[in-house]
């Protein structure tokens, strides 16, 4: 639990990784090393494990999501998956405007921004990502980055809503690299998300949304992160995939 009272948050994306046996064996590995009671854990799986894992956790506290779904409900969409399908088999939260969809699908704001908004209307917390790339940190543009991106995935989004989404600040160039934020940095980049928040929905509303930092996370570089006070928590990806790896940063919360 943070000095604020609020619950931290430890979000594991698996991405495009394990099939549904081994996603029930991971899954199962991780509930029974759960030690922290004061964490809310999100495990982020393929679409093919959701039912799966998600029955497995109808017995626990751990929470299911998504990777992705569409921007609309039902259609002529082939290959796409809404956010009432996902809601309908218990699966309550979403990662939306990864920068992996950005860089191989194609996705933009805009398109996030459709997302976000239907899935908070169909039941589920959007995990908003938002992130610079590596030239626009060089070229000192991050803050105008970040707060353009607010603006534009929170579009239409309203004060209330805002109880049922979590921002995850995504450096690009940390995603996978190994390269871990810098303290500083991310204190600055904290500061810049509630900023903007705060100029869409007053202080008090931009104060109780949740912050994550995710890139390069792993046990031993975690905890410095997590002491800082505007962050509430940490969206893992390759971390998540080993049990241990994930229970040692989910239980130094
Ligand atoms: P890594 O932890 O593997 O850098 O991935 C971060 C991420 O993309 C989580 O969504």
């Amino acid at each position: 639990m943070k000095k604020s009272g609020k619950m931290r948050i430890i979000v594991g994306n698996w991405k495009m990784n394990k099939a549904p046996a081994e996603a029930a064996a991971l899954f199962s590995e991780i509930a029974s090393g759960l030690t922290s009671d004061c964490c809310r854990v999100i495990l982020c799986v393929p679409f093919v494990d959701l039912l799966t894992v998600a029955n497995l956790a109808a017995d626990t506290e751990i929470c299911i999501g998504a990777q992705n779904c569409h921007f609309d409900n039902e259609g002529a969409y082939t290959g796409e998956i809404s956010p009432a399908m996902l809601n309908n088999i218990g699966v309550n939260h979403v990662i939306l405007g990864h920068s992996e969809r950005r860089k191989y699908f194609g996705e933009t704001d805009e398109t996030t921004n459709k997302k976000v908004k239907l899935a908070i209307a169909s039941g589920l917390t959007p995990i908003v990502c938002v992130g610079e790339t590596l030239l626009e940190r060089e070229l000192g543009v991050t803050d105008e980055k970040i707060s353009i991106q607010i603006k534009k995935l929170l579009n239409g989004v309203l004060t209330p809503q805002l109880e049922n989404l979590i921002i995850a600040y995504e450096p690009v160039w940390a995603v996978g690299s190994g390269r871990c934020i810098e303290h500083a940095d991310l204190v600055h980049v904290c500061k810049v998300i509630r900023a903007s928040l705060s100029s869409l929905y007053g202080v008090e509303a931009a104060n109780n949304v949740p912050i994550l930092y995710g890139g390069s996370i792993n046990s031993q570089n975690f905890t410095d992160l997590l002491s800082i006070d505007d962050i509430d928590g940490g969206l893992v990806g390759g971390a998540s995939l080993v049990a241990e790896e994930f229970l040692k940063i989910v239980n130094c919360t």
